[in-house]
């Protein structure tokens, strides 16, 4: 049985146990590593590294400001046929492979967290992992939703942006368009169900119809209607494509910051 070790067990990581545990998976073999002892469901919960041999899994779900401080300690843990599934932001392959320089093969994973629904996106990245491991873990993390293995770390953090990212992007939409539902007069909690369920619809339909999203804008909008009023404040100026092209510009500086800040401890100041 592979053995498995979540190192930080929070939202994200908690967000993948949930999705797997709902397809079935078998997590008798995995602990849950949580300073605060928070049990996490489904899954054996401690506070500090178990004893015993090294994991074949571990999965890193800490935030990436933890990563100098659990890095050595976790280090001195692992075995050279130990795989490491990162889902730091920003902590790119080369500055996680100085961090666990035996380990077999080291992975970026960005998912987002639909994956506890299994309806998730989780982009893949390694410089070191073989055929066999990659088709390995995409079916395991395909078990969340769509796993896609990128060419380079540019689409992986492009992917980041738009699906990793994107659930709190859609919420504050979401919460957006209800809110502007109760200015015309509707009750808050009908408001926000009304528009969960017009935005759950109309990406399902998208999908299941293969329908590109102008086209089901133009169904929606007759010429000089109500929609297309509306739609003439969206578009107007760009107002929405330069808010969201604003937003994911912000996200990747921020990641390129992140990145910058995992690269530091790969050349370590000079004790001369
Ligand atoms: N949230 C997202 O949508 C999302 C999407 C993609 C990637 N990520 C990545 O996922 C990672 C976790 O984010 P999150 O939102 O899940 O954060 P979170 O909810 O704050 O979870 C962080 C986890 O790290 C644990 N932790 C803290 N210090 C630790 C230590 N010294 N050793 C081991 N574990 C430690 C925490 O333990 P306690 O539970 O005991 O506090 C907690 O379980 C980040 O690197 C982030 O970049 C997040």
């Amino acid at each position: 049985m592979t053995a498995i070790w979540f190192v930080g067990c929070g939202n994200m990581a908690g967000a993948m146990v949930e999705g797997w545990r709902k397809s079935g998976f078998d997590f008798s073999n995995a602990v849950a590593i949580r300073p605060s002892g928070t049990p996490v469901e489904g899954v054996r919960t401690v506070a500090a590294l178990p004893e015993g041999p090294a994991p074949r899994l571990v999965v890193l779900g800490f935030k990436p400001q933890k990563l100098n401080e659990v890095a050595p300690e976790l280090r001195a843990r692992l075995g050279p046929e130990t795989i490491v599934i990162s889902l730091l932001a920003g902590a790119e392959a080369k500055s996680l492979r100085g961090r666990f320089p035996e380990v077999r093969a080291i992975i970026r994973a960005m998912p987002n967290l639909p994956v506890s629904e299994r309806m998730g996106v989780t982009a893949l990245y390694s410089e070191d992992a073989n055929e066999d491991l990659r088709t390995e873990v995409g079916d395991w993390i395909g078990l969340l939703g769509l796993a896609h293995w990128c060419e380079t770390q540019a689409e992986f953090g492009a992917i980041g942006s738009v699906a990793g990212s994107g659930p709190a992007f859609v919420a504050r939409f979401i919460a957006a368009l209800a809110k502007a539902g109760e200015g015309l007069g509707l009750e808050g909690d009908f408001s926000l169900d009304l528009t969960l369920r017009t935005v759950a619809g109309t990406a399902a339909m998208a999908q299941s119809r293969c329908e590109d999203m102008a086209s089901i804008a133009r169904r929606v909008a007759s010429p000089r209607g109500t929609t297309e009023a509306g739609l003439s404040v969206l578009d107007g100026e760009d107002a929405l494509q330069g808010l969201l092209a604003r937003t994911l510009e912000a996200s990747q500086r921020r990641g390129r910051e992140l990145a910058e800040a995992a690269r530091a401890i790969d050349s370590p100041p000079s004790v001369a």
